[in-house]
């Protein structure tokens, strides 16, 4: 008996000293200690000892029983305290990385100004109307006074879509809207879309936007254009703006007028912005043509009206110094976060 617990022993230490990792261990504990193992089957033998060798035999078992059982604990101890320390520097955390920022949003530059605008234009009395980016032909161009084959149309490279259907070339194509709509007095601002077969270049774009105005009412004048337009530059540019008001033509408007404002980059001294002339071309104006309020469904014998549109990235290019009207559509973060 003496000589099989020492041979369970050093089996026991053997097998432990191959061991690989905790639940090795685990194994092995069950396997010797366990129920069906080897040291139940010595004590099971021990029944079959004489009286005299049994309280002795019985400490041997059960100093080995407690001494494997301390093995056991002290090897998962160790393989356990390993096996963290392998984790951890697996799943090392480095907490003096600089966090993640995450940005916040913005308001694009042309947002921005229309908000202002619209705020502007509000305070004046002007409400807010949305014509539709895809028109047709009559809108933007029959209804307005250019008969089919006038060389008008030529002044904005149109996209046909199909061929009475057209992405609108400017924003006067909701002046028609509004008049079937809505009796005089009108007093309207309409911001959007517009679409022209140009050339990409820094000062030109396949789409840009402009804001549309329409003021019809009994005794509108030419005066009363020039001071909204003035009124708008002022509060816009948040100083007085000094205008210049130039014979035109648009088939829609009579009389017709382009307004420049003094260069806003040097003062009227002349640069490359202004092409050395001092102004700056920003909106198209003039009375409304007789036709348009006729096609409108309003008498121009009763009522008579002004109308005016200005595209707003040009307004955004003086008011923020961009320089090329291509960057507000590249979506390219290092120009949007600057807003
Ligand atoms: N629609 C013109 C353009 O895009 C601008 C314009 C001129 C609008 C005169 C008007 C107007 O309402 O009366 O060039």
């Amino acid at each position: 008996m003496d000589e099989r617990v020492s041979s369970l022993r050093q089996q026991f230490k053997l097998e432990l000293q191959s061991v690989q990792n905790s639940k090795d261990v685990e194994q092995l504990k069950v396997r010797y200690l366990g129920k069906k193992g080897p040291i139940q089957d010595l004590m099971s033998a021990l029944r079959s000892c004489t009286d005299d060798e049994r309280p002795h035999l019985g400490k041997k078992i059960n100093d080995l029983k407690q001494e494997l059982s301390l093995l056991c604990e002290e090897a998962i101890d160790g393989f356990l305290k390993a096996e963290l320390s392998a984790q951890l520097a697996h799943e090392k955390i480095d907490f003096t990385l600089p966090g993640r920022t995450t940005h916040l949003g913005r308001m694009h530059p042309l947002s921005l100004i229309l908000t202002e605008i619209i705020e502007i234009f509000a305070s004046m009395g002007f409400s807010v109307q949305y014509g539709p980016d895809i028109d047709s032909d009559y809108y933007n161009y029959e209804g307005l006074n250019f008969p089919p084959d006038h060389p008008a149309r030529e002044m904005q490279d149109t996209f046909y879509i199909t061929p009475t259907m057209l992405l609108r070339s400017h924003t006067s194509n909701t002046q028609l809207r509004v008049m079937e709509k809505h009796k005089p007095p009108i007093r309207i601002i309409a911001p959007g879309t517009t679409y022209r077969n140009e050339d990409i270049t820094p000062r030109s774009h396949v789409f840009f936007h402009q804001v549309e105005g329409l003021y019809i009412d009994r005794q509108a004048t030419f005066t009363d254009l020039f001071s909204t337009i003035d009124e708008f530059l002022t509060k816009l540019y948040k100083r007085p703006i000094e205008t210049r008001f130039r014979p035109s033509y648009f088939p829609f408007t009579e009389p017709s007028v382009e307004i420049d404002i003094r260069c806003t980059a040097c003062e009227g001294q002349g640069c490359r912005l202004c092409k050395h002339s001092g102004w700056l071309e920003v909106v198209g104006a003039g009375m409304v043509h007789p036709n348009v309020l006729r096609n409108g469904g309003i008498d121009p014998e009763e009522y008579n009206g002004f109308a005016w549109g200005f595209g707003i990235e040009r307004l955004a290019m003086l008011r923020y110094n961009i320089p090329d009207i291509r960057l507000f559509a590249e979506n390219d973060f290092r120009f949007l976060a600057q807003f």
